[in-house]
This record gives C-alpha cells, structure tokens and sequence, in this order.
C-alpha cells in the first residue's frame, strides 16, 4: 500500500484536527482577530454590520503558512454569518462587503475550503489547551472563537473536536487494517478492526458530552441560524449571497454541519459500506466542505485496489465476519444515538418554537444546515450500514429492534 497519512495533512495522533491551530493572526489583521472575537457581542448590539463596513480591505496575500490561512479562513466566515445573519432571516443582507468577501473568497480558492462557516474551520482548527502541559481531553479545550451562545456554543465548538479527537485515536489502525487487508493477513485485519470498534464506541460517548452543557433552545434558536449558509430552496437568501469585489453572480454555499467530517466516510469506505446514488450524492458534495488533502485521504481509502469487501467475499473466517459486523454494529449505534441528538436538538427544538411568535429564524426549521429533510435520510444512512451486515446476525438484530 503505497500511502501515508501525513501525506493528505492527517495526523496519526489527531487525525484531520489541525495541530497546534494559531490563537491570533499578526498586527496588521487586528480587525479581523477582533470582530472574529467580539461577534456575539457585536451581534447582541445589533453593530456587527456597522463595525465590518468600517473595516479596510486587508492584503490577505500577508498571510504566511497554512495555520495563518486556516485561522484568517475561519475568522472571515465567523465575520460574515455575523454579518449576513445579524437582523435575522427576514433581515439577512444579500450582500457581503468587499473587505470580508474578497479576501474570504480569494482565501477559500488557496485552501479548497468554500467561503461560508464550515466544520474544518468549527471543529478541526478551534480548540487550544487550557493548560498546555495536559492532554487533549474535553475539560482541557477551550474553543478560539464560537458563534452566539455563550459558553454553550463554546461547548458545541469543542465537544464536536473532541469527538474528532476520538477519532484520530484509531488512525494507526486504519492503515495497519488496510495493510493487512492487502497482505491477505486475516489475523491483523481482525486485530485492528477490533480496535477501530472500540474507538467508535468512544465516538459516540463522545457525542454523549454534548447534553452536558448543550441546551435545545440554546442551540436551536441562537446558535443554529449562524451555522447557517446562502443559497437554495427554503433558505432567506434562496439566490445566495453576492460577494461585493468578487463577482455580480450570488454565490451558494451551504453552512456549517460536521456532515463534513470525514470520520464517517472514511469508516463507510473502510467497512464497505454503500449508498444509493442521492445519498453518495449528498456526502459527496461533503466533500467539498473538507479540506482537499481530507477529501483524496477518503478516496484513497476507498480506492484500495484490495478492499476489506473482497477480503470478506473470498475469506470464510469467522472471526472476521464477526469483527466486521461488530464494526458496522458499532456504526450504526452512532448512527442512532446521532439521531437521537438530531431530534433533540432540531426536531423537538423547532416544535417548541412553533407554539411562542418568536420565530426569527423561521425558514431554517425543518431542515439540516446541509439542506436535507433529516430524519428520513439520517435513517437511510443507517439503513444502509445495517444492510452490509453479514446475514441476519444476532449483534446486529439487536441494534435494528432497538431503534426507531
Ligand atoms: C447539536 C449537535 C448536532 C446536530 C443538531 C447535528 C445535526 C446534523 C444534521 C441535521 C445532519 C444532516 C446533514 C445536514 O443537513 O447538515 C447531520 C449529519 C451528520 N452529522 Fe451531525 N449534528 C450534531 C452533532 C454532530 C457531531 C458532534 C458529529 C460528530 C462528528 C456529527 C456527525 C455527523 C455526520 C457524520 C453526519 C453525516 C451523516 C452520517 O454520516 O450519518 N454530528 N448532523
């Protein structure tokens, strides 16, 4: 097997978390560091947009090194979701000035990001430690810069790149599985795919701590709208928004979900687990949202010439089946309990909502800041990893009857 992760800016110890992300870009950025910092303020005070149009239109070519990018790609689209979404739905501006929206733009073409707020900005590049001498656990992150929501959107950012951090825990294993895979070494294949079990167990776990300082309404009614993109049926800005500088033509862009992450793509390539066309489509279109090196990892994944598939079609061992089925078993439990989280925190949420008239936000309640219609094709995602379950066997019977 001729890759390594390090190649596609993967960590064997923190996965596709950036290491080590800068806190603040240089003097000369201050306003961007600022309005980046004080956004939830500036939005409670209704100034966002008056403090943005007084800002110059900084040389992003200043920029130095990837960090530097990532965390002026990330400060911009927290600036713009404050500016675009600052009066709520109905008073969503059309258009972005020229001193966010050019050097967002021409920042988001450098790195393949879109310009809008997205997970690898969110969660994989917006955590420190508090205290450096201590790992990386969730008591020790705090989040660089959070959307509306007090310490609860804080929790939000960091919980979800402690889940990423879980993740990156079974890294070593992937490539060790996909190794053995191609060595016809059955034993190790099993050894590693035990491990990997293990790790999306602590996934979910992980998700688990969402709850501990997470509220519904919070979520739901603050925080949510300013995940939120441009463009499309059902959105305020159903044209997108138009990036003054850049061009006349609005331009699309869904907003922030961890859909972006490319743990569950790359444990869907790895299991062999497919799905149909609309499906792939949308996951695909994920993609887009990672960055590039990101993306060609998930495909280089997929793209084995020797695939875990093949290895179970042509081997009879048993401990192996039974691995692989306790690997998608594990899936799908995340897949459940995520959809669990998405009742609680959308779809009861937005219930809630319809019975007060505070509604500013109205157009975003049934749908995922993806755009999809969520529960059915959350479900269908799970349908699907159930599906490549070997037979009707008893771990996964027990998943199936226990959910809804
Ligand atoms: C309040 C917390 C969360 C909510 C409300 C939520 C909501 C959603 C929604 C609505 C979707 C459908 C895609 C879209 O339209 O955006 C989605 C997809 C997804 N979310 Fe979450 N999510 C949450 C937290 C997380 C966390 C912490 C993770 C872990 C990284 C995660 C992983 C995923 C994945 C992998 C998908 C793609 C579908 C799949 O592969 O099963 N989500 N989420």
């Amino acid at each position: 097997m001729s890759f390594n992760p390090t190649d596609y800016f993967v960590s064997e110890t923190l996965g596709f978390v950036l290491e080590n992300p800068l806190t603040t870009l240089p003097d000369y950025f201050e306003a961007w560091n600022r309005l980046a910092t004080d956004m939830a303020q500036l939005v409670a005070a209704n100034t966002m947009r008056q403090q943005v149009e007084q800002m110059a239109l900084l040389d992003w070519t200043k920029l130095e090194g990837h960090r530097q990018k990532r965390l002026a790609h990330f400060q911009l689209t927290v600036i713009a979701s404050g500016y675009v979404w600052q009066n709520g739905d109905k008073g969503a501006s059309k258009t972005l000035p020229a001193c966010v929206a050019v050097p967002l733009y021409r920042l988001s073409e450098d790195l393949g990001l879109p310009p809008v707020i997205c997970h690898p900005g969110l969660a994989l590049a917006n955590y420190a430690p508090i205290d450096p001498t201590k790992p990386l656990i969730l008591e020790n992150l705090r989040a660089l810069y959070h959307l509306p929501g007090g310490e609860e959107a804080e929790w939000f950012c960091i919980a979800t790149t402690m889940v990423e951090l879980t993740f990156a825990r079974c890294i070593k294993s992937v490539m060790a599985a996909l190794r053995a895979v191609e060595n016809d070494d059955v034993k190790t294949v099993t050894s590693n795919i035990t491990h990997i079990t293990e790790v999306v167990r602590d996934m979910q776990t992980a998700v688990s701590r969402l709850h501990d300082k997470l509220t519904s309404d919070t979520f739901f009614n603050t925080l949510r709208p300013f995940l939120g993109g441009w463009g499309g049926e059902n959105n305020p800005l159903p044209d997108g928004l138009i990036y003054l500088g850049v061009a006349d033509q609005p331009i699309h862009a869904i907003g922030g979900s961890a859909a972006q992450s490319p743990t569950m793509q790359v444990l869907d390539a790895l299991a062999g687990v497919q799905h149909a066309q609309d499906k792939r489509a949308f996951l695909l279109s994920m993609r887009g949202y990672m960055p590039p090196a990101h993306r060609r990892f998930i495909e280089a994944v997929e793209n084995q010439k020797k695939t875990l598939h093949s290895l179970l079609e042509s081997s009879k061992d048993e401990e192996l089946h039974k691995t692989h089925n306790a690997l998608l078993s594990a899936m799908v439990d995340f897949r459940s309990y995520h959809i669990q989280i998405v009742t609680k925190y959308i779809v009861q949420a937005s219930s809630k909502v319809k019975q007060s008239d505070e509604k500013r936000f109205e157009s975003l309640d049934q749908k995922g800041t993806g755009g999809t219609s969520i529960l059915p094709f959350l479900k269908e995602l799970r349908q699907d990893t159930k599906d490549q379950m070997a037979g009707a066997n008893a771990s996964g019977d027990s998943i199936i009857n226990s959910t809804s």
